[in-house]
């Protein structure tokens, strides 16, 4: 059974006093419900790490999950600016954006390094999302499916198809994101399905979301394909008025 999601990845944008009316209102829109997520999808957003507590304390008895954006391998001691697992889970956090293409291309962030997040975060009880995408060259020298089949392929030798059952999977091409330019449903199904069918047994229970310049206007479209099972997404999880149209629109 995989479970529908709409994920906000924030990124390095927010202070206490808006954040403080973008998760009340987060909280409203998507109150718990005992015994079902309100709209039949899971909603979280993923915040930079020092408004964890605030997220944790204005989204705490709603619907809403929160987590963060990246994580160490460590699990403590001398690594001055590193954050780890159980820190992150220490705020009742439930997710962690591993892998997503600003830090592999920032930061220089392998897809080893990127499976030992994955693997840094699975210990602490925390649901890693592992970002996958080529860019706009590998896309149009027809390296797509080389490029992110190479990228899971990684975190399949470092899991194992047990652990990655576990994890949440965002297919995001780096040539759309923050450009306004989405990948067509056609061309988010197929890489959606390739990465399905590479993912074996796995395949069956893991959420395949798919980011980049997602909106209320295209998300419908997008989370109307079989294998799409959610979005991850930035700029527009950034406003009330553009989250929660997406986090309604699966059919
Ligand atoms: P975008 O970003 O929705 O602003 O394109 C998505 C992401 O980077 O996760």
């Amino acid at each position: 059974m995989r479970t529908r999601r709409v994920v906000g990845n924030w990124k390095m944008n927010g202070a206490l006093a808006g954040n403080a009316a973008l998760l009340g209102d987060c909280a409203s829109a998507f109150p718990y419900v005992s015994g079902s997520a309100a709209p039949g999808v899971e909603v979280a957003v993923c915040v930079p790490f020092p408004y964890l507590a605030q997220a944790r304390d204005l989204l705490s008895g709603s619907a809403v999950r929160w987590g963060a954006q990246d994580v160490s391998i460590h699990t403590s001691g001398a690594y001055t600016g590193e954050v780890s697992a159980a820190m992150i889970a220490d705020f009742g956090a439930s997710f962690v954006i591993v892998g997503h293409s600003e830090r592999r291309a920032h930061h220089c962030e392998s897809s080893a390094l990127v499976a030992a997040k994955a693997a840094a975060a699975l210990s602490a009880g925390l649901t890693p999302i592992i970002c996958l995408g080529e860019t706009l060259e590998e896309r149009e020298t027809d390296m797509t499916e080389v490029v992110v089949g190479g990228q899971l392929s990684v975190c399949i030798e470092v899991l194992g198809h047990e652990h990655l059952a576990q994890c949440v999977i965002a297919y995001e091409p780096v040539w759309a994101i923050g450009t306004g330019h989405n990948a067509t449903p056609d061309q988010v199904q197929s890489v959606h399905a390739f990465l399905r069918a590479r993912l074996g047994p796995a395949g069956a229970s893991v959420s395949l979301l798919y980011g980049g310049s997602v909106k209320a206007s295209n998300a419908a479209e997008l989370f109307a394909m079989p294998d799409v099972d959610g979005g991850l997404i930035g700029g527009a999880s950034l406003k009330m008025a553009d989250f929660e149209p997406i986090c309604r629109a699966f059919g």
